[in-house]
Parts: structure tokens; sequence; C-alpha cells
């Protein structure tokens, strides 16, 4: 079958604004840039970089994604109003290939909250399309929950907005209501029966919330939409959004009953999706498809035997397909910096050589108090030598714990305070609750802890263990992340770079806080 462009699919990704947008999935500044470079890289067509209007810190991430962009289209999300766009494109104007989306809730709780007819909401979605395309030559449109808007007003405001310049329209399943049958029944109708349909590309924007949001994507591209908007991991509100490595992984391997390509390089799958579920604090659960844990481990001993004859009988697809190394070489103490370098490259990262001294540093300390150095290993090894900790206010200078059967347990603490050590000792139930009231009684603070999540990095007893904490205060959100083989030494580094982040939050005067939400979408 040969692919003509009727056949690609484009790959809009909207990890930095519907995933980021939901909670607790804060990023900072450099991580998004971050996370953007890696999604140009991959051959992602378009990124939603953010919602300028929401706040100084977002639209600092979507102008500065801009001007670093390389290939892929820039876009920035804006409500149906004048004031977002033009911020929207203040932002987005800087890219070598902008674009502005706009949107309104079109179904009818949606047209409840701004309070208009129909007709009035019509009117508004010409005049903010006209002048958004007055701006910029690439406009994206949305009838947010279109999947519950009436058939005929979503007919006629979509032929509304390709009259008035919008260049893709697409169809948002906003609360993951629809299935598949009705998400390609939607499409094929839109673009049969709305004049102007074969001019503009029909894109599909699927919430996971019944878990259908791949199959309802792949099913909208089969009714003719050739846009898919997703995310790295599902990470979204509520249950996420349209995975972007189901879908494009799906594409790839039944490319036999759906004809359509995309210009993702596969192989950088696992990278991203790693540095995602990093950045953000929301691990990927173990059986997810494509990217979790166990996605290509073969544990019981028919699949090992079956695997050892053909990998073809229990592997749909390779795992070096998605970027994971064929081989899972163990690292050691006696692993020379080549080796490591190696390594680290078939993980996807590339290291300047004083890079590769400090994580080799590191790797060493490692393989003395672990006897075996797994890929994952040093995957949570990677995540903590990228993180500055030059400038944290507080810093663990020691730590130590006495457990036993007997309630309370204590924490005996030193924590560097802008350079000055305090020394406490304080109680809890359980170690992790002693050290954490040893950190507030060092450093008296005022936050609610909204996460604490432990997860072993690889088996046995000598596991490191990666410890997430998410914390908020007043509205700004922050969150932290530390390996160590020591589970208690970890949760203290990540409760304390959590605190670290929220400091600079604080004193950037809540510049992070969002200040609207594009659910206020009048
Ligand atoms: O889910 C949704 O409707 C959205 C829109 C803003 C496109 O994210
Ligand atoms: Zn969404």
């Amino acid at each position: 079958m040969t692919t003509t462009d009727k056949d690609r699919v484009l790959i809009f990704d909207t990890t930095l604004r519907d995933g980021e947008q939901s909670p607790g999935a804060t990023m900072t500044h450099a991580e998004k840039l971050e996370i953007a470079q890696l999604l140009d890289e991959m051959g992602v067509d378009i990124i939603e970089a953010g919602f300028p209007i929401a706040s100084e810190g977002d639209f600092e991430a979507v102008s500065d994604i801009a001007k670093a962009s390389d290939k892929a289209v820039i876009c920035g999300l804006a409500r149906a109003n004048f004031k977002d766009i033009d911020r929207c494109w203040e932002a987005v104007r800087h890219a070598r290939r902008p674009r502005i989306h706009t949107f309104i809730g079109t179904s009818p709780l949606h047209r409840a909250i701004p309070n208009l007819t129909m007709d009035e909401m019509a009117d508004r979605i010409h005049e903010t399309v006209t002048h958004a395309r007055n701006l910029c030559d690439n406009v994206q449109w949305s009838p947010m929950d279109a999947t519950r808007t009436e058939w005929d007003y979503l007919r006629r405001v979509v032929e509304i907005a390709i009259r008035a310049g919008a260049t893709t329209i697409n169809i948002p399943d906003t609360v993951g209501y629809t299935a598949p049958v009705e998400s390609a029944d939607l499409i094929r109708r839109l673009i049969a029966e709305v004049p102007g349909a074969d001019e503009v590309i029909f894109a599909t924007h699927c919430h996971n919330d019944l878990g259908m949001a791949t199959a309802n994507a792949l099913a909208a591209v089969a009714g003719g939409a050739r846009q898919i908007e997703c995310t790295i991991n599902g990470l979204g509100e509520r249950a996420g959004n349209t995975a972007l490595e189901e879908v494009v992984m799906a594409l790839k391997v039944r490319h036999d009953i759906m004809p359509w390509t995309t210009g993702v390089d596969t192989t950088k799958i696992m990278n991203i999706s790693r540095r995602v579920a990093s950045v953000s604090g929301f691990a990927v659960q173990f059986n997810k498809a494509i990217v979790g844990k166990n996605a290509f481990a073969h544990e019981s001993g028919i699949h090992q035997d079956g695997m050892l004859k053909n990998a073809e009988t229990f592997e749909i697809m390779r795992p070096e397909d998605v970027g994971l190394s064929a081989t899972n070489l163990v690292m050691g103490k006696h692993s020379g910096r080549a080796a490591l370098r190696s390594k680290l490259r078939d993980l996807g990262y590339e290291l300047a050589d004083n890079q590769l001294n400090d994580v080799f540093v590191r790797f060493k300390a490692l393989a003395d108090r672990k006897k075996e150095v797994f890929d994952d290993d040093l995957v949570a090894l990677m995540r903590d030598a990228s993180t500055d900790h030059a400038a944290d206010r507080l810093q663990v200078k020691f730590l130590r714990v006495i457990c036993g059967t007997e309630a309370p347990q204590s924490a005996d603490l030193t924590l560097t305070v802008d350079g000055v050590d305090r020394q406490v000792t304080a109680t809890g139930d359980g170690p992790v609750d002693a050290t954490f009231n040893a950190v507030k009684k060092a450093f008296p603070h005022d936050v609610s802890l909204q996460l604490y999540q432990v997860h072993a990095v690889t088996e046995g007893t000598d596991a490191q263990a990666t410890v997430s904490v998410r914390m908020e205060e007043e509205g700004r959100i922050a969150t932290g992340q530390a390996a160590d083989t020591d589970t208690v030494v970890a949760s203290a580094k990540a409760y304390v770079a959590a605190l670290n982040r929220l400091l600079v939050r604080r004193e950037k005067t809540g510049s992070d806080a969002k200040e609207v939400s594009y659910k206020d979408a009048g």
C-alpha cells in the first residue's frame, strides 16, 4: 500500500497543555522546554505548548517553546474572546510555524455557563475565529463537548468556524463519552455535510473516562480525521487523554487494517515517556500498553519458552521499536566509563564528557550499594543527576531513623537551611512520618501533602526506591522526586525537593498559580 498525503495523520501533542493542566502534573519552565524539545525531535507535528492567558508562567513557557521550536507547529490555547486570543498570539508568534487554538463549549451544558443563546454563541464563534485568523494563518477551532452537542447546532457552528477562516476543526470528546462507532460516524457526517469541510483538517481529541480514548481516536481517523490530539503516557485530567504512544504504535503495528502513517520516530517513545513520568510525578502503571514496565516482560513459563524459540509468539512489536534496548545489560561496580556511556546512549541520554564524569561518580556510589545496576536504576539516577541542586535553599545533610515494633519512631535530621545546619529530632507514626515531622521542625512550614508515592525501581531487597511527593500551598503545587536504596532517605530528599520548588514559586509571587482555567469557557 502506498502512502499519500491523504493517508498521513498529524500528531498533535497536548502533554504540555491538557496534560499539564491535570491536578498535580505541573512542570517547571525548564521541564516544559525539555519536553517540547523531545516532542519536536521525535517528529510530533503540532505541540500545544500551553494556555498563555492562564498565568505569567504559562505565557513565558509557550513563548520560549515557540522561540526554541524547530520543525513542529507551536500552538497555544485561547478561549473565545479577543483578550485570550491576543495573548496567545503574543506567545506563539515567535515560532517558525505558529498556531492559535481557540475554543468554546457548544453543548447545552456548556452553553449555559456563559449564558449565551445559540445565535449569540454562533456570532461569538464567527468574531473570534475571524480575529484569530487576522493574526495568524493557522487557526484551530474546537467546539468543546462536541460529542454532547446537538447535531444540527454542531454542524452549524463548524460551518461558521470554517467560513471565518479556521484551518483545523477539532472535535473534542471532552468527557470521554463517545464510543468508536459514534466517533467515526460523527467525523464522517461532518465531512460529508458541512460546506467547506474538504478544505480543512478534522482533528479528534478524546478523553479516556470509559477507557476508549485510543479506540475512539482511531475510529475518528477511519471516519476521515487527519489529526489526533494526544498526550505522552495518556497524561490528562481525570482518566487522561488518548495516549500518543498507543495511537502511533497501533497505526504502525496494524498498518494492514489501518493504512495511515504518522511522522513519529517510535524509537524515541520510551525516553520521552520516562521523562514525562518523572517531571509530572505521574508514574506509568506497570501494565500500561506500550510504555508500562511489564509491556514487554514475559514471566510465565509458557510465555518465556515461546519467546526463546521465536519472539513473535508473544510479541507483536519489538522492544527496540519503542526505544527499549534489546538487552537489559546489567552494569556493576566493575563497569567502566565507556560501558556506562554506551548504556546511557541506548537509554536515550547523550552526555558531554563533564556530565558523564559526574554521573559516573554517582553510578559508582550506587554500584557499591547495589550488586547489579539495571536500566531502570540508571534512569532513576539520571533523573536525580539532571536536577540542579545548587540553588536549593534546603538540603538533607544527615538522617538517622530509629524504627521498631513500638511506636513512635524517631528521626534525627540535619537540614541545611540557606547554608546553616539545623539539627533536630522528631517522632512520628512510622519512619517516614517521623522524618517529615523532623523537616517541619527544622524548617517550619504549613503546606498540605497531596501525594506520597513509593516505587521500587527494580526487584530485590537492595532495589532503589523512587519516591514522589506532591505538596500544595495557596494554589501553588510542587512535586519532588528522589531515588535511593534507602526508602526513608529517598522520602526525605523528595519531600525537601518539593519544598525547595515551592519556595521558588513563593518567591516568584505566585506567577505559576493559574489565574484562569480553561473551563471558564466564556
Ligand atoms: O477536552 C477538551 O474539550 C479540550 C478543549 C479545550 C479542546 O481540551
Ligand atoms: Zn481535553
